[in-house]
């Protein structure tokens, strides 16, 4: 028989799930992490038979996309035996198994990946200026990237660029992105900064560009067309008629998708955060060890599907940063 979905106080059925696999990254990207982070002990992580026993009881319950995300999912050690692991379930109740990636291992796993089952990846890219990427990211070189995106590529590996839009940072290089995308046929989303992590509120404030902006910006130049398809993210769509180009906005700030949410995330530590924006938490690693059966796991699950809030509270709108989480981007994987 199967078990009931799982479905939250708003009707909303939970069918994706977001696992950060590791809160470390080898980039720090500015509006993400502070410099000097401090990371989680080792002792504190999942192992990775542990986060393939979370997924798969997730699978059991009705989810049918998995993101795997981190910090940078690529850099913890022996992720592909997890890919692969986790890979049995697709076409078996997973419909999806796909990563946000910063592209900096990609060269030598995007083959891999390719082979398991993975059919597209999403890299984070803000910029296409050598320099500006670097300052960004602190630690990231665009070289290497670049050699991950051409790796993905020749795996036949789709991909989708997702830059944070940012005022007085790549706001001028719009039309570079917009190109360089059609060129390289990437699908491109852009969203919105989201006030995650402490960082000065004048600074946040000063660096959101609001993608109806950006859209405006746009339209002065190309025709766009807005599409009906959704792929179960916050993201809408439209097609430039000019270079038949999808182009993605996620609009947290000014304009709120929460009603149709459809996923909840789990951290390397095995804590569920039913909402990206809101603190409440449930542990999910105490009942995965109090048992090797799952029953435990699943009570915990659903006990904490119930309480899934309606939505995020972040708002710039009256000048002030309002919704804000002090915990970085990093901790949830976006
Ligand atoms: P696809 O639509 O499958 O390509 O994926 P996606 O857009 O769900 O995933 P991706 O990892 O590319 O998400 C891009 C970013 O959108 C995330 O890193 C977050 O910053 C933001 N985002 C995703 N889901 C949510 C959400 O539920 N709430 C909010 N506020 N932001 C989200
Ligand atoms: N606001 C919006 N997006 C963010 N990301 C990281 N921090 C923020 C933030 N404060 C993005 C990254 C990546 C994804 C995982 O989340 O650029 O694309
Ligand atoms: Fe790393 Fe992504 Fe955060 Fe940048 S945004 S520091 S690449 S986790």
């Amino acid at each position: 028989m199967q078990p009931q979905p799982l479905i939250d106080p708003f009707a909303r059925p939970i069918t994706y799930l977001r696992v950060s696999v590791t809160d470390r990254c080898d980039f720090r990207c500015t509006y993400c992490m502070a410099e000097h982070m401090q990371f989680l002990p080792k002792r504190d992580l999942l192992s990775l038979e542990e986060l393939d026993r979370l997924c798969t009881a997730f699978v059991g319950l009705g989810v049918r996309k998995l993101r795997i995300t981190g910090g940078e999912p690529l850099v913890r050690r022996d992720i592909m035996s997890f890919f692969r692991a986790v890979s049995r379930h697709l076409g078996d109740g997973l419909d999806e198994l796909t990563l946000t990636t910063n592209g900096s291992q990609l060269a030598r796993f995007a083959g891999e990946l390719a082979e398991i089952g993975v059919r597209r990846v999403n890299v984070s890219l803000d910029t296409l200026d050598p320099e500006k990427f670097a300052r960004i990211t602190r630690w990231g070189r665009l070289p290497q990237v670049m050699a991950g995106l051409e790796a993905a590529k020749s795996a036949g590996l789709r991909v989708k660029i997702n830059a944070v839009a940012l005022k007085g940072f790549n706001d001028s290089e719009l039309f570079d992105l917009v190109e360089w995308c059609a060129a390289e046929d990437h699908d491109l989303t852009f969203i919105e900064v989201m006030p995650m992590g402490d960082m000065g509120e004048e600074a946040r404030l000063d660096q959101y560009w609001p993608l109806s902006d950006l859209r405006a910006s746009l339209a002065a130049r190309y025709t766009l067309v807005d599409l009906a398809e959704r792929t179960g993210g916050p993201a809408r769509y439209v097609r430039l008629a000019e270079t038949g180009q999808k182009i993605g906005f996620i609009t947290p700030l000014s304009h709120n998708f929460c009603e149709s949410c459809n996923r909840v995330r789990v951290t390397c530590t095995g804590e569920l955060f039913m909402c990206l924006g809101q603190e409440d938490r449930a542990d999910l690693r105490a009942p995965l060890r109090a048992s090797p059966d799952d029953g435990l796991l699943t009570e915990a699950i659903r006990a904490a599907i119930a309480r899934k809030p309606k939505g995020h509270d972040f708002d710039y709108s009256r000048q002030r940063v309002a919704g804000q989480m002090s915990r970085h981007m990093s901790h949830t994987g976006g």
